[in-house]
């Protein structure tokens, strides 16, 4: 089996260079622990070079996002060069935070494009903002993730892509309004369909799907067993060095 995979996505956080140092250190006295999953850590951009130092030896860093182009000069941007000369391996495209800032799935089928040209694993975010007893939610998903993968058909593509399904209902709430384990594994089938019509079954299977939303350690064990969820992409609770060692713990034996 291969490893769980566990993104800690810190958003805006935390609010201080010196925050962030004290949170590596304290990451960094789980070398073993962290060394059974493949985890990576999405700081701000700004903590990006204090990040590869500390975390080398146990894990990979990821971004919050990535530039469509690599092209030309772009003033405030992180192009993926840049990007990759800090080691970064994954960048997670597509975020219902940037989504709601009005970036499309056209905007995120280019980053998708520019980061598998760049050699960057794109992790694409899906998730509905509502849920209807009618299932208009799955043809919602259907559509954010044929139109999020536009143009990107290929094998080799398959093999180096990830998905992380977010309701956004779900985000930034208690562990309690998290995804029933269910409505979960249902919507793994799903999307797991829908990926299969894009690239065929054999290809589809080899993708890993992630969840995240509320994700906290009591909660971890009834999301991961039995759902067909690859692992998680956690938010606020990635933020603090004993939840994130709990979590991982409970990936690791679950
Ligand atoms: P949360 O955030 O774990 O704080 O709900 C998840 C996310 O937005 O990726």
């Amino acid at each position: 089996m291969a490893k769980p995979i566990l993104v800690a996505n810190w958003k805006n956080n935390p609010k201080s260079p010196e925050e962030a140092a004290e949170l590596l250190s304290a990451l960094s006295r789980k070398v073993l622990l962290y060394k059974k999953l493949n985890l990576f850590i999405a700081p701000p951009y700004t903590y990006l070079g204090e990040a590869r130092r500390k975390i080398a030896k146990f894990a990979n860093l990821a971004s919050q996002d990535i530039f469509f182009s690599s092209e030309g000069v772009h003033t405030g941007s992180v192009t993926p060069d840049v990007l990759k000369s800090f080691g970064v391996k994954l960048a997670i495209i597509g975020h219902s935070e940037r989504r709601i800032l009005g970036e499309t799935n056209e905007v995120v089928a280019k980053k998708v494009k520019t980061a598998f040209a760049s050699g960057i694993v794109p992790l694409v975010c899906i998730g509905e903002s509502v849920r209807d007893e009618e299932g208009g939610h799955l043809s919602f998903i259907a559509d954010q993730l044929k139109l999020s993968l536009e143009g990107t058909r290929r094998k080799e593509d398959a093999e180096r892509l990830v998905i992380a399904y977010e309701p956004v209902w779900a985000i930034g709430k208690r562990a309690s309004e998290a995804i029933t384990p269910t409505d979960l594994a249902e919507m793994v089938i799903f999307i797991k369909k829908t990926l299969t019509d894009i690239f065929g079954r054999e290809a589809a299977d080899t993708i890993p799907v992630l969840y995240g939303g509320s994700v906290d350690p009591t909660n971890v064990e009834s999301l991961y067993k039995g759902t067909g969820i690859r692992g998680l992409l956690v938010g606020r609770a990635s933020l603090d060095s004993k939840q994130l060692c709990e979590i991982a713990e409970a990936l690791i034996s679950s």
